[in-house]
């Protein structure tokens, strides 16, 4: 058995607003700002909007939109996302829901072909994929309700990048690459994208006018410069030419939905994650529960690890069976949050031996095809990486917080842009449970809590975070599809060990168990060969990765020594920048 180091009175609390010790002795903001993004044109734009008097809320409308044309890999305008606010005059926390929908005319079997199969591809590649985009409402909403400039201001940087360029560099390179064959079958995304059909060379200036004209757009008229008028008019006639099925209602009835963040004790510290539908907080609720009562710094590194696992395995496992969208499905919510079923998960846990998954009650019958290939067949293997989807976190000098997740899912999305609009689509469609028991994109299985239905948000994983204690607060975040939800874990099971500094937290080796299929995944270096020898002897089936993964980018505010400290992911090129304001 494991050992406790306390007794088990940890509470999992689905509660708003900040810890009561915060709102009580509400502390003076930070001595300087901080901005970490995934490129460092992002994080420029930021600063650049916190030096013209915006808060972090303004900085994160302009973070998102210049990420939206200098990573279109990642997010963009015809994506989604997670902004997790926290607003320091009133302690207010709130995760505002800017996730894809699925249209209108969709239905459970969008992607079946006559005889019942998943159709190869349907769900990834051209605009029958693509969920009606949440990121521009979401802008308009976080600059309207949260910011204090407005979104002529917060957009221009973006703006400005979109028409004048930004020089190519290596990584754009690289995943488009990656997607040229899909992004070249349609004239305007290989318009934008690929230059006579291939990856643009080192150094070409990317402009992207059509886009600048749709950020304009937004600038000018906020949401409706997007959801209706002429930009949507030429969304929808680009995605129905290319056989998808979106209508002026699907933009015009879209709407963003402020959620209450989960949130979740864990000795000393109090974690602040995303509310479905993303998955991520629940998970990290359940996990955290779980390994409330044990010391982990009492395990050998194989225990360790093992314990981990198998807590990320059954996580994973409840994630497949019951979540979904909570405006669509019920769900047995008050059960996976407890703490007294977090115990019974962890009686069930051997420290000597991995529990099969296809073992664990549940979903794992009948589940064809997960075993052999953990990102699911014919997922491209660059995926893993973690540079589809991202993460930017913003500390203003108020104390003002964003961490934010977005995301078009794979490298460039659907690869389709409604001409005239520059808008690439996302296929967050993917997410969805295609058929139930058949692999998404991340290996990731699912049941009827997440079929597509009209309207609906599909299941996520993205985690934008704040961890929160007694010596200061860190907000963090990382793209990597589902293995989003174990890298925030190991991160900040890394803060409460006492490794403070956020460079630890984004470059420390990670390791992932997603239930199915049944492989322990590791980076390079991450576990030592005694730890994998002592893994493989205890039943587990390990998958060692090529590459790392993950993109995390992390800020800290040490609220005792007054330091605050940035830190973006060595994995990618993001630019993490720590400076007052006031005089740069
Ligand atoms: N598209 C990845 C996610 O939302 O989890």
């Amino acid at each position: 058995m494991y050992r406790f180091f306390f007794p088990v009175t940890l509470l999992v609390l689905t509660l708003i607003g900040a810890p009561a010790w915060a709102l009580s002795n509400r502390p003076a903001g930070p001595p300087q700002a901080a901005v970490a993004s995934a490129h460092p044109l992002a994080t420029q734009a930021g600063l650049d909007v916190l030096a013209a008097g915006g808060n972090a809320f303004d900085a994160a409308v302009a973070v998102s939109a210049a990420l939206a044309v200098v990573e279109p890999y990642g997010s963009g305008l015809g994506g989604g996302g997670f902004w997790l606010l926290h607003r320091a005059y009133d302690g207010k926390q709130v995760m505002v829901d800017g996730r894809e929908r699925a249209p209108l005319a969709a239905h459970a079997d969008l992607y079946l072909d006559g005889a019942g199969a998943v159709i190869d591809g349907a769900s990834i590649n051209g605009p029958r994929a693509a969920g009606i985009p949440g990121e521009p409402a979401a802008l308009a909403h976080i600059a309207q309700h949260y910011g204090r400039l407005p979104l002529a201001v917060s957009l221009a940087p973006a703006i400005a990048l979109a028409r004048d360029g930004f020089e190519v560099d290596a990584h754009y390179r690289r995943w488009v690459g990656f997607r040229a064959e899909v992004l070249a079958k349609q004239a305007a995304a290989a318009r934008q994208f690929l230059v006579d059909g291939a990856p643009p060379p080192l150094g070409h200036r990317l402009r992207q006018a059509d886009l600048a004209d749709t950020l304009q757009a937004l600038a000018a008229a906020g949401r409706d410069g997007f959801y209706a008028g002429p930009v949507a008019e030429k969304l929808v006639a680009g995605v129905r030419a290319g056989g998808g099925i979106w209508t002026l209602r699907d933009l015009a009835e879209y709407q963003v939905v402020e959620r209450e963040p989960v949130v979740v004790r864990y000795r000393d510290w109090t974690v602040t994650s995303a509310a479905l539908p993303s998955s991520g907080g629940v998970l990290l609720a359940q996990m955290l529960n779980m390994l409330a009562a044990v010391d982990l710094a009492a395990l050998s590194p194989p225990a360790r690890s093992h314990l981990l696992t198998e807590v990320m395995r059954r996580a994973y496992r409840d994630r497949a069976e019951y979540l979904g969208d909570p405006d669509f499905v019920a769900m047995p919510l008050e059960r996976l949050l407890s703490p007294t079923y977090a115990q019974r998960q962890l009686a069930t846990i051997s420290p000597t031996h991995a529990t099969p998954s296809e073992s664990l009650a549940g979903l794992a019958a009948d589940r064809p095809g997960t075993a052999a290939d953990p990102y699911g067949s014919g997922a491209p293997s660059g995926v893993q990486e973690g540079r589809n989807t991202t993460h930017f976190s913003v500390l203003d000098e108020e104390g003002n917080r964003v961490a934010a997740t977005l995301s078009i899912n794979y490298p460039f999305g659907a690869c389709y842009v409604p001409p005239g609009t520059g808008v690439l689509l996302n296929d967050e469609m993917d997410d969805f449970v295609a058929k139930p028991g058949v692999p998404n994109a991340y290996g990731l299985v699912g049941a009827a809590a997440n079929a597509i239905a009209p309207g609906k948000r599909p299941l996520s994983s993205m985690s934008p975070t704040f961890v929160e204690g007694p010596q200061g607060v860190a907000l963090l975040g990382t793209p990597g599809g589902s293995r989003i939800i174990s890298m925030v874990l190991l991160a900040m099971l890394d803060m409460a060990a006492g490794y403070t500094d956020p460079a630890h937290w984004v470059a420390r080796g990670r390791f992932h168990h997603q239930y199915l299929p049944d492989r322990l995944q590791y980076e390079p270096g991450a576990l030592s060969p005694r730890t994998v020898a002592a893994l493989r002897s205890m039943g587990h089936q390990l998958d060692p990765l090529s590459t790392g993964y993950g993109n995390m980018q992390a800020v800290f505010w040490d609220r005792r020594s007054g330091k605050v400290s940035a830190a973006s992911d060595p994995r990618g090129i993001g630019a993490a920048r720590v400076q007052s304001v006031s005089s740069p």
